[in-house]
């Protein structure tokens, strides 16, 4: 008698443990089923995680286009990288009155210049800000600590013929520099540069000090 009680609760031990491994059984195939189900389910976890401070706003992790198709771990499409470099270009600020060219020794200090939008320095005005350029680039010969994330810009001008903001062939390398500063992603839908007309993390006459920098004959760059 007592051997009968004791099998009988192990069954019904085992009976139960089989229909919990079953209840649980189909639910990861489920969730594999719908990615998109799972980004929601994150998205939520994100924004009941994150609350505004400071410069950082919690609406920071709702993603443009051009953030969301270069944060997978698939490249975008190519008709999708269109669209980014497409939308990017279209939404460009040109400077009022095609003043392309500022003061190269201002773009300078603009580009040597990390402080602003930070945590503990947010700028309260934009004219305030600095570029960080060399936090990237190498640019004139003279400064020797740079970051290499992006291209060497020294001898940017020269190299493209600029020797004149007046020629013709200028106006196009003007054009295509002020572009790829306002908004990275006008030429290449993930490029990983801060998109500084963009964000308005610099204003247009700073914008203008930066080209003179890389544009200007007379700049340290071309020389
Ligand atoms: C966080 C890094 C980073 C910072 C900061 C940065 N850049 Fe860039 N930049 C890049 C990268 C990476 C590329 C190349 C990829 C691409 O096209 O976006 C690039 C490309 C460029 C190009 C195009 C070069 C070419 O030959 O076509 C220009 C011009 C440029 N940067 C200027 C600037 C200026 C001016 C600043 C400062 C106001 C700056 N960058 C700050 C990363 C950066």
């Amino acid at each position: 008698m007592t051997k009968k009680t004791v099998l009988l609760p192990l069954a019904a031990v085992a009976a139960l443990s089989l229909l919990a491994a079953c209840a649980s059984g189909p639910a990861p195939q489920a969730a594999g089923s719908s990615a998109a189900a799972l980004d929601a389910e994150t998205m939520k976890l994100m924004q009941a995680a994150f609350r505004d401070q400071g410069i950082a706003k919690v609406d920071r992790i709702k993603q443009d286009l051009g953030q969301s198709a270069c944060s997978s771990d698939k490249e975008p499409t190519e008709a999708v990288a269109n669209e980014v470099m497409a939308q990017a270009k279209a939404a460009v600020k040109w400077p009022t009155g095609g003043q392309y060219i500022g003061d190269w020794k201002i773009g300078e200090r603009i580009a040597q210049n990390g402080r602003g939008l930070t945590w503990t320095d947010s700028s309260a005005a934009t004219s305030a800000n600095g570029g960080s350029c060399y936090n990237c680039h190498q640019i004139s010969k003279e400064e020797i600590s740079f970051g290499n994330i992006g291209p060497s810009l020294y001898n940017y001008g020269k190299n493209r013929g600029v020797s004149s903001y007046d020629a013709p062939s200028a106006q196009a390398i003007a054009e295509y520099t002020w572009a790829k500063i306002y908004n990275g992603k006008t030429y290449n839908a993930c490029s990983n540069m801060p998109r500084f007309g963009h964000f308005g993390l610099l204003d247009e006459k700073q914008m203008a000090h930066v080209m003179a920098l890389l544009l200007d004959p007379q700049s340290p760059v071309n020389r």
